[in-house]
């Protein structure tokens, strides 16, 4: 048995800054949080457990990046210098770059070379003290491919101090080999590829990208009737380059969440306050298209749905591999303010991973999962640009990183 005593810290418990708890403590036994609270209520059976002083540092939940797609082979700097000359997103997709591109990389990559290339955008990740992360397939779009991607993020998950999600999104792109029969592959997806990769364990959750250089209303539906014969839940990016509607199906369906949603409407949000899904923005992908249709910030406030942050790291849309960079970007482009963007990369990013009993908030009972900060407020966290501010990342009670210096 292991026990410790986390003291002389600042609590977010629960990943809202309007609630805290100063000078406070946690007590963990065998990696799961015992008690917590203010220090000088500290239970005397405590009393005499090892100690581990945070002199002041204020502590939050461990961080949750609740959308990227990390797993991929090559990168996309090419399209990025023809996208700086002008030629946008949606052209490019169409003359067969973007997220095809990639899709030629990852099949070519044998799978420790993706392992390895995945690693490096994770750990900038870890070291910024996230302990959960989705990860998407879809730039496989073939079995083995899928496969190959879903089995690196597991790997990630086992060599790696963080949880990880995985999600399939075969329906990602069209491949190639499908061109025209847009159908045929979606017949592929829900009959072939889910059925095999659920089997085998490697599938969390289901997306879908629908969207006009993505898959239709219909075609996204089929993909969310076949995972709920998995028993699995589904997602969605929805309303990312336009208003297709995907929202409202995805509520239809219980969706953990409706991500990008840069064109979502009044009638689309209202669905998802309904059934309960959660608004994932993007900011990252928002910035580096250079979009200018900000999402529905006031309207999702109105509704009362919940707003997750997220990197959405991957190759086309957002190179990100900061989540506290999100948390700036989303208060300076989308105006969130800062109790927003700190829940949204935690309890609200937990939620819209269906986890919101495992991550996201430091209770007891739970997994002592937390993120130790060299800030004296946490405004400070959605402040700095570029400064690497996470001191110490607690997983499981045991210390898995510990800032240079720190
Ligand atoms: O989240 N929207 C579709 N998928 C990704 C981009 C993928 C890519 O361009 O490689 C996104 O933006
Ligand atoms: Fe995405």
């Amino acid at each position: 048995m292991k026990h410790t005593v986390w003291h002389h810290l600042n609590l977010c418990a629960q990943g809202d800054p309007e609630q805290t708890i100063r000078d406070a403590a946690i007590a963990v036994r065998d990696g799961q949080i015992a008690w917590l609270g203010a220090s000088h209520a500290l239970p005397e059976e405590y009393g005499t457990w090892p100690r581990e002083d945070l002199a002041g540092a204020w502590v939050t939940p461990g961080l949750v990046d609740c959308h990227t797609h990390l797993v991929y082979g090559g990168q996309r700097a090419d399209e990025f210098a023809q996208r700086l000359a002008g030629v946008s997103y949606e052209e490019i997709a169409k003359q067969g770059g973007g997220i095809v591109s990639t899709v030629r990389a990852t099949r070519a990559a044998e799978e420790d070379t993706l392992f390895r290339q995945s690693a490096a955008r994770l750990e900038p990740l870890l070291a910024e003290g996230v302990t959960a992360v989705e990860i998407k397939s879809g730039y496989g779009l073939d079995l083995a491919s899928e496969r190959k991607m879903l089995r690196v993020a597991r790997r990630l998950g086992e060599r790696y101090p963080v949880s990880v999600y995985t999600t399939f999104l075969g329906a990602h792109a069209l491949p190639p080999e499908f061109a025209g029969r847009a159908d045929d592959y979606i017949a592929e997806v829900c009959e072939r590829m889910l059925p095999a990769l659920a089997d085998e364990g490697l599938v969390d959750a289901v997306d879908v990208f629908c969207e006009r250089i993505g898959f239709s209303l219909a075609q996204s539906e089929r993909v969310f009737e076949a995972a709920e014969r998995h028993g699995l839940p589904v997602k969605m990016h929805a309303e990312q380059l336009s208003n297709s509607g995907g929202t409202a199906l995805a509520a239809r369906h219980r969706a953990l969440s409706a991500d990008h949603l840069e064109f979502l409407d009044e009638a689309g949000v209202a669905a998802m306050k309904a059934s309960g899904t959660v608004a994932v923005l993007l900011p990252g992908a928002y910035y580096f298209i250079r979009e200018t249709q900000l999402p529905p910030i006031d309207l999702l406030r109105r509704h009362g749905v919940p707003v997750a942050i997220s990197t959405d790291s991957n190759p086309g849309t957002s190179p990100a591999t900061s989540l506290l960079l999100m948390m700036n970007m989303a208060t300076t482009l989308f105006r969130m303010t800062v109790p927003e963007v700190l829940q949204g990369v935690t309890t609200h990013a937990a939620r819209a991973l269906g986890q919101a009993a495992r991550h996201g908030t430091l209770a007891v009972g739970r997994q002592a999962d937390f993120a130790v900060w060299s800030v004296d407020t946490l405004a400070e966290l959605a402040y700095w640009i570029g400064r690497p501010l996470c001191a110490r990342v607690v997983r499981a009670g045991e210390t898995v990183h510990t800032r240079r210096g720190a």
